[in-house]
Formats: C-alpha cells, structure tokens, sequence
C-alpha cells in the first residue's frame, strides 16, 4: 500500500523523537540548535536512508561502515514554531540501530567549542544509557576545512565504506576539501545540504548588494558560477553548475547525484544533494522513494502535522 505524506511524517518522527534518547541528551546547560518546521526532512531523510538502506546494505559488503559529519551540532534540535525537541542528527546517526546495527565509527567535527562540547557529553549520556550504537567515535573540534586532514587521518580501516554528511548553515565548505575526501578518503555515499539561496545571494545580483568572491570562488572549483548571474533561475543553475562540478571533479566516487529539494517558507528552499558511486541499484530507486515523499511536502504540510494534525484532509 503507498505511504502517504501523513504515514511518513508519523514513521520518521518516532526515531527523531525517541524518549530514551530524548532523556538521555536533554541536559540542563547544554547548547541546542534552533530549527524550522522543514528541517526534520532533512533529518528524516538521513536517517530513513541510514537505518533502511545504508546500513543493511553496506555492512554486509564491507567490514567497516563510518559516518562522518563535518558540520555536526550540539546534537539536540529545538523546533522554534511548537518547541518541539528532536534528537540532532549527530546524536541520531550515533545511536541507530538498523537490523544490522550501528556504525563502526564515527567523527564529528564542529567548529563551536560549546557546541562540540555539548555534542561529547550528550554522546557520552548515550553510551552511558547503552543507547550508543557507534562503535568507536570521536569529535573533533575545529573548521571542517582545516581539520580535514586530521579527519582523514581516522579514516584507515582497509575495507571500509563512508556516509558522509555536509550540513552548513551557508556555504562555506571549499571544494578542495570535499576534492581531499575523493582522492584521499574511503569510498562513500554523501548527503550534502546545498543552501542556493546564500549562494545565489552573494553573487550580488540581488537588491541586498551581497557579492561575496572569496566565498565562492572556494565554493566552486572554478568559476562557472560566473555564468549563473546572467540566469533566469539563478538558483536553479547555480544548483546545476555545483552538480557538473561534483561529477567532473568526483571520478569513479560521484557517479549519481540525486538533488531532493526542501521547501521552507515563501519562496525559501535549498537542495539535499545526494551522491554515490552506484548508477544503478537499490538503493537509488530508495532515494527516489524518499525524494518523491519529501519534495511533497512544504513548510505548512509540514506544519500542520508537527502541530498534531493527522491528515491533509483537516489541514
Ligand atoms: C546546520 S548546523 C548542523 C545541524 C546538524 N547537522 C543537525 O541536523 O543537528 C551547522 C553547524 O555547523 C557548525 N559550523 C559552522 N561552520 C563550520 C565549519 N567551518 N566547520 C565545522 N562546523 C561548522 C555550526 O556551528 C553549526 O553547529
């Protein structure tokens, strides 16, 4: 029977707001992030394509599976429109538990001192609980792009497979460190968050006068970003162009990228790219799936249900 957007909602808000793990890492003293109504797609996102695919899959393939999270949180998130608590992605990624357990390893990297701080304590209330289903983890804090080489460093286990996931608030992820993961790091699948919005903004061609060079031209390998300022959706090419630059530069780890685009409110939204080496098999029709239910929604679907409503019908 299909699932419906009320079905799917429902599913992916239990793991997000688990109570044990809720119990666990809601600590007085500690730093949460504060979030919109949408981004517990994202997190719903990540986490359905951890515990049901990923993992089931790549842990009977290859000896090791990590996830690594180079913009990670305090692993808490409060919804800022019902003050709803839901488990960070940090905090969820390190408890899953898919029929074939958890992942071996795990590395944070957070450039916040609190934050990165908050995230040890609420990881080490989990492994105290027994709810801590990483195997090895550690956070390391400091600028993803100038810790990379450290995080590369914990990457050496032969036969092992990498998740990775890219979640800045803007865009300040340089292409020459995602191009040190390619060439340097194990092969992986990557959830990246590709905020268009900010991108296209600091080009300059909008009213707010923002032109920002330096930001882009390391966000971009090169400077095809140039051509999207004559653009009539400029951030549909700017979308565009980032993609031909992940397969360009990606070589046999960037095969297939999948854009799932998330709606916020008004006119807000950004894209959730995700890559694999994989062209064909299971699990890209299982982000077909995923991409299909989440580019359903918008910020007042997803409103409504966050505010107890059941179904589209008493929307
Ligand atoms: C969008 S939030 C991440 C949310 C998290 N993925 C979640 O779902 O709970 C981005 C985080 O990246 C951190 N950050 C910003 N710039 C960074 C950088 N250059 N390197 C590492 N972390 C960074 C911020 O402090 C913030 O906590």
């Amino acid at each position: 029977m299909a699932q419906t957007q009320s079905d799917w909602i429902s599913k992916y808000r239990v793991p997000l707001e688990n109570e044990e793990s809720l119990k666990a890492i809601d600590r007085e003293g500690l730093g949460c992030l504060e979030s919109n109504p949408w981004t517990i797609l994202k997190m719903a996102t990540i986490w359905s394509y951890a515990h049901h695919i990923y993992l089931p899959i790549i842990k009977k393939r290859y000896r090791h599976a990590i996830y690594v999270d180079l913009f990670s949180g305090p692993g808490l998130t409060i919804d800022k429109t019902t003050g709803k608590r839901f488990i960070g992605t940090a905090s969820l990624m390190a408890s899953i538990s898919s029929t074939r357990g958890g992942f071996s390893k795990c590395v944070f990297v957070e450039l916040s001192r609190d934050f990165a701080g908050d995230l040890e304590e609420r990881l080490k209330s989990l492994q105290i609980a027994g709810l801590l289903t990483c195997g090895d983890w550690s956070v390391i804090q400091g600028d993803c792009n100038g810790v990379i080489d450290e995080v590369l460093e914990r990457l050496t286990e032969s036969h092992s497979h990498m998740l990775l996931f890219v979640d800045p608030f803007g865009f300040n992820f340089r292409f020459s460190t995602l191009k040190k993961i390619i060439d340097a790091g194990p092969a992986f699948d990557m959830f990246m968050n590709l905020q268009v919005g900010p991108i296209a903004r600091s080009t300059g061609r909008d009213a707010s006068g923002d032109f920002s060079e330096g930001a882009l031209r390391a966000f971009f390998p090169d400077e095809r970003w140039k051509v999207c300022t004559e653009a009539v959706d400029i951030r549909e090419c700017l979308k565009d162009r980032y993609i031909d630059c992940l397969y360009e530069h990606g070589g046999a780890r960037i095969q297939t990228v999948k854009p799932i685009r998330i709606r916020g409110s008004g006119d807000y939204y950004y894209y959730l790219l995700f890559t694999t080496r994989k062209t064909a098999s299971g699990w890209i029709q299982g982000i077909d799936r995923i991409k299909k239910m989440v580019e359903s929604y918008d910020c007042s679907s997803v409103q409504h249900y966050l505010h107890g409503g059941a179904t589209l019908e008493d929307f």
